[in-house]
């Protein structure tokens, strides 16, 4: 088992690029596999996650080839030029990479089965799974969780699909199978969540409408294969923008950072408690809009999260409770039960870590409340269990910026499933993170 030890640091300074979009890597795979023609990715995330995704696209019949690590080339086989696979495709630890193959082989001519590794194969799938069958799809969960079985040969038509939960992921799902079925399909969504897939494939020259919450696709339509440039991954500068917003000095600056809106919740979190945080030299030329960020250290204040802000700040509330735990004042949470079916249960695993560090804080069936600690140390020393959950680890290590010891985390292999390198940037801005092999508890 892979293990950090992360010793304390005060300062965090310099300029870095954390690497690609996870999300939009995964799409630009997808995508470009659908489409007719070359599609050129640049900026690709070389995660794990992303990996899996094309290993199965390759074993479904595309050929990618791969320039350099960033660089990807898809030969697109067209809406019908995917082949079958005779054994189950692994998803690993992604299940974007699961719930978006989903929609995309519900309308296929063969069969096809879905696994994933030990906390992929406990998350749930009949959110996906019963609005494609809704459109005439044949799909089995095994009690609501992988291996998915999907029968091929279905025909598929549109539905009309107000969703229950704000989740991308299920949307895209619909939206993809969408592309297959008769008539229009249309989604609802019950708040804003991130819209990689429409822009995408708006880019393909796929004709995809919005009108307030509901987003309409006729099916039948190719896809035009195309460049994508993958932005940095918001998510991952998450990390370096609480970093250096706790740290005691020190400038970072994080360059070419993807700001779509329905994704970058937290900086608005984070302004509202007070952290220094400018947006400069915003490019709006792509589909996603990036931009540079300077963070300087701040004195910030407990909040209450607005709401609408909860979806579009999911993937970032581990590091938020970092954030929270060193800010003056009361820090509160509700409307984030989807953090409980992440890659771990995300509060109860945040619970548990803030526990081991001293924070004071309650755990709340949706969300957290944390007191926290602007003056001195925040997190006394104390060993965490990331429970294989790649933002959970990296959180902690944040954590060291305002620790009065060292923090030891375990089982961070699954880092490299959305930030390969981490420990290696996090250490060149002034972080202290050895990386150990401690046997398996
Ligand atoms: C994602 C959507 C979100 C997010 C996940 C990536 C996507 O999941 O948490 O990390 O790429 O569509 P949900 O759709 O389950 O909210």
């Amino acid at each position: 088992m892979k293990r950090w030890q992360v010793t304390p640091a005060a300062r965090v300074a310099g300029s870095l690029r954390v690497p690609g979009d996870k999300s939009v890597s995964h799409r630009a795979l997808m995508l470009g596999g659908l489409a007719v023609g070359t599609t050129t990715v640049e900026g690709f995330l070389d995660s794990e996650d992303c990996l899996a995704t094309l290993a199965a696209l390759r074993a479904m019949g595309v050929t990618i080839e791969r320039p350099s690590a960033h660089t990807v080339r898809v030969e697109g086989v067209g809406l019908h030029g995917l082949r079958g696979v005779d054994r189950p495709l692994d998803m690993g630890n992604a299940g974007t990479a699961m719930r978006l193959f989903m929609g995309l082989l519900a309308g296929q001519k063969f069969d096809s089965t879905l696994v994933g590794d030990s906390s992929l194969m406990k998350r749930p799938m009949e959110r996906a799974a019963g609005p494609l069958r809704q459109m005439g799809a044949l799909i089995e969960t095994a009690d609501g969780k992988p291996p998915v079985r999907i029968r091929g040969g279905r025909r598929l038509h549109g539905i009309d699909f107000a969703m229950p939960v704000a989740s991308a992921q299920v949307k895209s799902a619909v939206l993809l199978a969408g592309l297959f079925a008769d008539g229009v399909t249309r989604v609802t969504e019950p708040a804003t969540t991130r819209d990689h897939t429409e822009r995408m494939l708006r880019g393909f020259g796929v004709r995809i409408e919005r009108q307030g919450a509901t987003i309409s696709l006729p099916g039948g339509q190719n896809l035009r294969a195309g460049q994508v440039a993958v932005p940095a991954d918001f998510s991952s500068a998450a990390f370096f923008m609480v970093a250096g917003s706790i740290a005691r000095e020190g400038e970072l600056v994080l360059e070419r950072v993807g700001m779509n809106p329905t994704r970058n919740g937290l900086l608005e979190i984070l302004r509202a408690m007070g952290a220094d945080i400018r947006v400069e030299l915003v490019d709006e030329s792509g589909p996603e809009p990036v931009a540079n960020l300077k963070i300087l250290p701040a004195r910030l204040r407990g909040i209450a999260v607005p709401r609408h802000l909860v979806p579009i700040a999911i993937d970032e509330f581990p590091v938020f409770f970092i954030a929270a735990a060193s800010a003056d004042g009361v820090s509160v949470l509700h409307g984030a039960e989807e953090l409980r079916v992440k890659e771990s249960d995300r509060l109860a695993v945040m619970a548990a870590g803030l526990a081991a560090l001293g924070v004071e804080h309650e755990l709340l069936p949706d969300g957290m409340r944390i007191v926290g600690r602007p003056d001195g140390a925040a997190f006394r020393g104390g060993t965490i269990d990331s429970h294989g959950d790649h933002r959970i680890a990296m959180s902690f290590a944040v954590a060291s910026l305002r620790a009065a010891a060292a923090i030891t985390i375990d089982d961070v292999a699954n880092v490299a499933t959305s930030f390969p390198g981490f420990a290696a940037l996090a250490n060149a801005i002034g972080l202290s993170i050895v990386e150990a092999e401690a046997a398996t508890p």
